[in-house]
């Protein structure tokens, strides 16, 4: 969690802003490694295959535990089974100011929704979270009629109210922004570290009804230098978003930049071809997303092959849910192109994941991602490389950690 010292110094500093938009703009926010997070790679599958409704492949099922443990949430939604609470799967929360209230976010660039633990939860939802409560907030506007719902296949997700307050992040301030107060949320969030959501994607895939909002990016854009933000996520240490500029110190050699297709909602770019060392393969049919709000990076089932065959000892578990290893393996790199020129490469180092369920084995960082066609780009691979999206073109840059 985030020292009291600096949430002290976070709320001050929001305090102290006038209250016209008052933007800096350029800036670069914390985003905090969550100390209390237990890296669990079938969690971490189970919560990427909810958020993009993603279905096993004929093989994974032929396995498996992971099949049954989907199959068990979705009997949840009559009752007839209780799926266990996935354990903590957020690594890095930003604190956000909200009404003058600090909550620690998850930055997801999956999704558009600005969605807060509030004060309509029942108490035994959000105890262990802060939350918002709107009666405490004298800027906060309520906008009757509107609602907000992420629902999953399976049942699970998160809904409430919706009403306007004054957003801070960092060293901008967006008045009138468009939060969403949650009132029902399922297991998943409630044992999550995070006290909500702050989607950057594009703001068509906002769930807001009967009108979507515009996301706090797209309202903070013309105060910034630039408009764009860029995510930096080291493996187990704190990481920064950077707002308005690029910061060179985090990376090496050159930016380079691909353009990207918002028409799905997503930072989106074609992504057909793939290395595992030096061995490149094809994923024709495949484009890719970059989403933080992803832990692993999940690719088509032919490639995903392909990676673990130059891995000895893997297998794909049914224990698990997905590939895993013996620990001791040494990983190859796997490179990915980026658009139709650039590849990325995410080094064998940080392609193990964690530990698996099956001992002295350990969970592959690269999964399947079943019956999805984009492939999904995680904080995997941001553990390696910086990441720029670009709000002009729009456009997403990438250089390897300096
Ligand atoms: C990891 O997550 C899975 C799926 O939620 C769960 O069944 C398993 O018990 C978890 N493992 C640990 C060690 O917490």
């Amino acid at each position: 969690m985030l020292p009291i010292a600096t949430i002290l110094a976070l709320a001050l500093a929001a305090q102290a802003a006038p209250t016209e938009r008052a933007a800096s703009g350029s800036f670069s926010i914390p985003a905090v490694h969550n100390v209390n997070h237990v890296r669990n790679g079938t969690a971490a599958m189970l919560k990427a295959y909810k958020k993009f409704n993603l279905k096993p492949s004929a093989e994974q099922e032929l396995s498996n535990a992971f099949w049954s443990e989907l199959s068990l949430s979705r009997k949840r939604q009559d009752g007839s089974a209780t799926a266990s609470p996935d354990p903590t799967n957020v690594e890095y929360l930003v604190p956000v100011t909200v009404g003058g209230q600090t909550l620690n976010l998850d930055f997801d660039t999956g999704s558009a929704d600005l969605w807060v633990f509030s004060s309509l939860l029942p108490a035994s939802e959000r105890s262990g979270h802060n939350y918002y409560t709107s009666s405490k907030s004298s800027t906060y506007k309520a906008k009757s009629g509107y609602t907000w719902s992420i629902e999953y296949a399976d049942g699970s997700g998160a809904s409430g109210s919706v009403g306007t307050d004054t957003v801070t992040v960092g060293k901008t301030t967006v008045k009138g922004q468009v939060i969403e107060l949650a009132k029902k949320v399922s297991t998943t969030f409630v044992s999550d570290a995070s006290d909500g959501l702050l989607g950057l994607s594009f703001s068509s895939i906002n769930t807001v009804s009967p009108e979507p909002a515009s996301t706090f990016f797209d309202n903070a854009q013309s105060g910034l230098d630039s408009p764009l933000f860029a995510a930096y996520l080291p493996k187990d240490a704190d990481g920064a978003y950077d707002f308005g500029y690029t910061d060179n110190t985090k990376y090496t050699g050159t930016l380079v930049y691909t353009d990207v297709d918002d028409s799905n909602g997503f930072w989106e770019y074609p992504s057909t071809k793939y290395k595992v060392g030096s061995t490149s393969g094809s994923m024709s049919g495949y484009t890719g997303i970059t989403d933080t709000g992803t832990t692993l990076i999940l690719i088509g089932s032919s490639a995903v092959k392909a990676y673990y065959k130059q891995v000895s000892g893997a297998t794909n578990s049914a224990t698990d849910g997905g590939y895993i290893f013996p620990c001791t393996a040494t990983l190859p790199d796997f490179s990915f192109l980026v658009g139709s020129t650039h590849y990325a490469t995410v080094p064998g180092s940080v392609l193990n994941f964690a530990t698996a369920e099956e001992s002295g084995k350990c969970f592959g960082g690269i999964q399947d991602v079943g019956s999805g066609s984009q492939n999904i780009y995680g904080d995997v691979f941001l553990n390696a490389n910086y990441g720029v999206f670009d709000a002009s073109g729009p456009s997403f840059g990438f250089a390897p950690f300096a």
